[in-house]
């Protein structure tokens, strides 16, 4: 089936949403999304979004600016940094404005809480800049702005599964995508596509993330020659429910909750002691395993615990409701008596399609633009958290960066007509589908995703090592071989969850390939990408940003590309 856009969406997370509302009436948009809209990744987002209001304390957009720039130990782009940081406090407002129910201060303002790497005077305390609604934050805005986008007449494609980017003369010129419920595919024409689908934590055994933040976006941009950036930054939130990865939110360190080790110490302490249990992620994820690796793990195993005993049933039946409901729920524990067990859990992709500021994605390291192909939020890297997103910036991202990307797109489309699209395009993706339905081979995706997600996790997760990674790349290309012979049991079009699973692994082992590359090739250590035989940054040779082109039947091709630094030289990073 055919459809003609203005502009498609892929994603109706924060930053597809946001996109869309942008473009307004105006504009013929359509939202592609592989789920119900308001089931996005986004609306699992727990603590909070970060903005220097000064609610609670003094604040500052360059005390935010700051921040963010150390907590991504000096990758992140300052002047996207600096876009971000000082367009925080409007988009409060504006999400006030349409209905997002913040909680309050006494007084009635928007309240504030503390996350981590967030500090006032440069570095000196922590500070209260994450708005927060109890820890739904994510959930109530994703609502509100879908609410918004009906009122727009956005059109929804709700459980349709991206299959391609169809790019003719080097313009993108709409997507392909797979029906769900039907089985059928349909071509999306358009002048433009904007790819906001989130993270890819599928690719590791303990993740935070939802089943479906599997990368489609970011693989299928770099299949059609987009290059993706900082792969090889992957961030372990330290606090995941102990073996099941669930997310138990920074929010509530935030709001007093300390790590503990087997002996009952405050270890962060020893480690941070200006904002101890408040460090940025990466390093308190290093931290817990460091306590686990000198036998300091609860019980001599692998994880710790998260002490709220102290907070009470007014803060933790409360402001931290949900997470508090989870820790019940899943890990069996009374949070107002007994502490949580938590270990690091794959939470977030600092890298992604690389984007500038307007969206717009990038082809080389030139800053050359792929015409008509746009990215925002998880999926795209602009970049604003290089090694290390800081906690409560990535809803901000999507927010800022989804309105700056709607704003351009509107420009662009204006300026040109519909591009053709080649008349194969849909013939091509059908033989494609028959040959996975109908291969010869006898691989099933299931072991395939189990030892991808075994190995990412053993080899690539918080420690790093050459060996380790070596391994794990020979691994997933041998997973890739086999990936060539798989086999799809359930010949059925309606609701094919099968098929679905294994159009999603290949585009977990491609970014699966990418990320271990990249960590390879960095020999040093930044933010959450440790080497154990590299552990210092070496800003001689790696400031700089990793960019990986896709070659087909080859491993990816890694080039590198200026870090921007306008205000805040590199320095040593301490809390
Ligand atoms: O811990 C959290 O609530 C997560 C927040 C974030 O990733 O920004």
């Amino acid at each position: 089936m055919k459809h003609e856009y203005d502009v498609i969406i892929v994603g109706a997370g924060l930053a597809g949403l946001r996109a869309a509302i942008e473009l307004g009436e105006e504009t013929r948009v359509a939202v592609i999304t592989k789920v119900f809209a308001t089931r996005s990744h986004s609306g699992a987002a727990q603590g909070g979004i970060g903005a220097s209001l000064g609610n609670e304390e003094e604040d500052s957009w360059e005390w935010h600016m700051f921040d963010t720039v150390k907590g991504s130990d000096y990758l992140g782009d300052q002047d996207a940094i600096e876009i971000m940081a000082k367009d925080a406090p409007r988009t409060i407002y504006e999400l006030e404005h349409i209905g997002v129910p913040f909680n309050r201060t006494a007084e009635g303002k928007i309240a504030q809480r503390a996350f981590g790497g967030h500090t006032s005077g440069f570095g000196k305390a922590p500070v209260k800049r994450a708005c927060f609604a109890a820890d739904r934050t994510g959930r109530v805005i994703l609502d509100t702005l879908w609410e918004k986008s009906l009122q727009r007449g956005i059109r929804f494609f709700d459980e349709f599964h991206i299959l391609s980017l169809i790019v003719n003369d080097h313009q993108c010129c709409g997507v392909t995508a797979y029906e769900i419920a039907t089985g059928e595919i349909h071509v999306f024409q358009s002048k433009a596509v904007l790819l906001a689908t989130g993270g890819a934590g599928k690719i590791f055994k303990t993740t935070s993330n939802a089943l479906a933040s599997t990368g489609d976006g970011m693989a299928v941009a770099y299949r059609a020659g987009a290059p993706l950036e900082d792969m090889e930054f992957v961030q372990f939130h330290p606090t995941g429910i102990y073996k099941l990865g669930i997310l138990i939110s920074e929010a509530a360190r935030g709001e007093g909750g300390i790590l503990r080790n087997n002996e009952g110490e405050r270890f962060m302490e020893r480690y941070a002691p200006t904002i101890k249990d408040l460090a940025p992620r990466d390093m308190v994820s290093r931290c817990i395993l460091e306590e686990v690796r000198a036998g300091r793990g609860i019980d001599g195993k692998d994880y710790v615990h998260l002490d709220l005993t102290h907070l009470g049933p007014e803060v933790n039946d409360t402001k931290l409701a949900e997470i508090t409901g989870f820790a019940r729920t899943y890990a069996g524990v009374e949070p107002n008596k007994e502490p949580i067990p938590v270990q690091p859990t794959c939470h977030y992709m600092m890298g992604g399609i690389a984007s500038n500021a307007d969206g717009q994605v990038i082809s080389d390291s030139q800053g050359n633009i792929f015409t008509g192909l746009y990215a925002a939020g998880e999926c795209a890297c602009v970049s604003v958290h290089g090694a290390n997103r800081l906690g409560c910036n990535s809803l901000l991202d999507t927010l800022v960066f989804g309105r700056r990307s709607g704003k351009q797109l509107r420009k662009f489309i204006h300026s040109i007509g519909l591009p053709p699209v080649p008349e194969t395009t849909e013939q091509q993706e059908k033989e494609k589908l028959q040959r996975l339905m109908n291969g010869p081979g006898k691989e099933k995706y299931g072991a395939i995703q189990a030892e991808m997600q075994e190995v990412m996790m053993e080899k690539v997760s918080v420690f790093r090592t050459a060996s380790g990674l070596t391994e794990a790349l020979e691994k997933v290309r041998a997973l890739k071989q086999r990936y060539a012979r798989i086999t799809v049991s359930d010949q059925g079009s309606c609701f094919n969850r099968e098929l679905l699973d294994v159009l999603e692994l290949e585009n977990m082992l491609d970014l699966a390939e990418v990320i271990a590359a990249g960590a390879l090739y960095r020999e040093e250590s930044r933010g959450a990408h440790f080497r154990e035989d590299f552990p210092t940054r070496d800003d001689s040779k790696f400031l700089v940003h990793t960019l990986a082109a896709c070659r087909p039947d080859q491993e990816p091709e890694l080039f590198t590309k200026p870090v921007t630094i306008t205000r805040f030289e590199p320095q040593e990073r301490k809390y």
